[in-house]
């Protein structure tokens, strides 16, 4: 497969979003393993080849970006816990929803431009072909 790394991996964002979106507006709970399997994969990819090389530039905002997945896991962790869909599982997947929505806004509109900054176009051809 080939293609623009940013654009594939907005598609993954805007997958998952769309999931939520039918999770939490109709209540139903179906969606639920596939949104947390396409999280962690897009997670591990961007932790296991995108992040790394653009600590050089902009530590703090890269360690902000592993937090936010770590915060991401732990409440998928608090999902997976609960066998009863019932309202705190709603509220933890609004939560978690949130959390998501602002981190895919921080990688859409800064971490992305950062590494458009340092990687070449063979760099993200590579990172591309790593993740698909
Ligand atoms: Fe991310
Ligand atoms: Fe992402």
């Amino acid at each position: 497969m080939s293609g623009n790394l940013y654009d594939y991996l907005k598609k993954e964002h805007m997958e998952v979003l769309e999931l939520f979106r039918i999770t939490l507006d109709q209540k139903i709970q179906s969606y639920y393993p596939e949104i947390k399997e396409k999280l962690y994969k897009h997670m591990d990819n961007e932790e296991k080849y995108l992040y790394p090389s653009l600590e050089v530039f902009d530590k703090i905002t890269i360690l902000e970006g592993y937090e936010e997945h770590a915060i991401a896991k732990r409440l998928i962790n608090d999902l997976d816990l609960r066998d009863q869909y019932d309202e705190k599982w709603v509220a933890k997947a609004k939560v978690l929803n949130e959390i998501i929505k602002h981190h895919i806004k921080e990688e859409e509109t800064y971490i992305f431009k950062i590494a458009e900054k340092i990687l070449n176009k063979d760099d993200e051809l590579k990172i591309l072909n790593q993740i698909q």
